[in-house]
């Protein structure tokens, strides 16, 4: 059997590691061959592959990003994309794929397997907001990098008796910034599924400089004010129709400037937050959720998306997994609440 691999969407740490693991387990215990597609959907589609042998996976387990490129290509949107994909699969002897991606790759991945190409899906995404697996590879490693962050500026912040608005990646689901804010002591979090008070957060913010501690504020990207509260400036879209954010953290620090007359200051981590090496955790689940996928293939048991519950590696269906997002439950935000303020 020939399996083509590829990764699709915004990088993250772990993604080596996946690829890793499937042509190692696929080599060894099946004696297949691979075929690395290069930047998501855009290989298939071009027909634009690497090799893919053991050769080619030494060496990178600790190694952030993937050695197979990305994009956001959406196939879906192109003319007679599926038949190409098709035919280049067939040109190539591809017999299978392995889509490693988040909801839009895997979504191309659903309807792919509707056209009866055969294809296991692997979650990733820093945002961990893919539903039916409980957490996905480059989340831990993204909540330690923004953890650390906010660590250092509490330093700073204080020093300078600033308040310091911290914004992390986070479009549609603020779990980065629930887990980072918790484990550093944020003064205030602000994710996408609660629409925020800015009254309350200003109010926060000066409860916590009577206290002589400056205030942190770590917001999501895409957290947003209550309506009529704060203009936001919108932004250019993808071709999955993804609006490119940024953008909150700054308007915060001049709102929160302008009404308390303290120095306000923002720090947008941006992409540091998916760079460089995946920490244990990432690479231990990224590696066994490989090795699940290969075995899926090699099951014939494809449309199917390999998922964590609990401490086993679970299939599901590509369609439970990319029917609707993962996002903050209210009851996890009012854990947070508690030290607020
Ligand atoms: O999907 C992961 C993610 O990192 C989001 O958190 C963020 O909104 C988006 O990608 C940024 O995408 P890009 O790298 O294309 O700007």
């Amino acid at each position: 059997m020939r399996v083509g691999v590829l990764t699709g969407g915004g990088d993250c740490p772990g993604l080596n590691a996946v690829i890793r693991a499937v042509v190692r387990k696929g080599i060894k215990d099946y004696g297949y061959e691979f075929v690395g597609f290069r930047d998501g959907w855009r290989g298939p589609l071009e027909g634009d592959t690497m090799p893919l042998d053991i050769e080619a996976v030494r060496g990178i387990l600790p190694r952030g990003g993937t050695i197979l490129g990305s994009s956001r290509t959406n196939l879906m949107k192109i003319e007679g994309g599926v038949e190409r994909v098709k035919d280049n699969m067939a040109a190539l002897g591809v017999d299978a794929l392995v889509a490693i991606g988040g909801e839009d790759t895997l979504g191309v991945a659903r309807q792919l397997h509707e056209h009866d190409v055969n294809v296991v899906g692997v979650p990733k995404t820093i945002d961990n907001d893919l539903n039916a697996t409980d957490y996905t590879f480059g989340f831990d490693t993204a909540v330690n990098i923004a953890t650390e962050a906010i660590d250092r500026l509490h330093t700073t912040a204080e020093s300078h008796h600033r308040a310091l608005i911290v914004e992390v990646m986070g479009r549609h689901a603020g779990w980065i910034a629930l887990h980072a804010g918790m484990a550093a002591g944020a003064n205030v979090i602000l994710i996408p599924e609660r629409p925020f008070d800015i009254d309350e957060v200003v109010a926060h913010v000066e409860n916590r400089f009577k206290t002589k501690y400056a205030p942190i504020i770590v917001v999501a990207e895409g957290a947003h004010p209550k309506e009529g509260q704060m203009e936001l400036a919108s932004g250019e879209r993808d071709s999955f129709g993804h609006v490119r954010l940024g953008g909150i953290g700054q308007r915060l620090a001049e709102e929160i400037e302008a009404r308390t007359g303290k120095e306000a200051r923002s720090v947008v981590l941006g992409h540091v937050q998916r760079g460089g090496t995946p920490s244990a955790f990432d690479r231990v689940l990224a590696t066994r959720l490989g090795v699940h996928a290969i075995a899926a293939v090699n099951d014939k048991d494809f449309g199917k998306m390999v998922a964590l519950r609990g401490t086993e590696i679970v299939r599901v269906d590509l369609a439970a997994a990319t029917d609707e997002l993962k996002t903050v439950p209210l009851e996890r935000y009012e854990e947070a609440e508690v030290f607020f303020g």
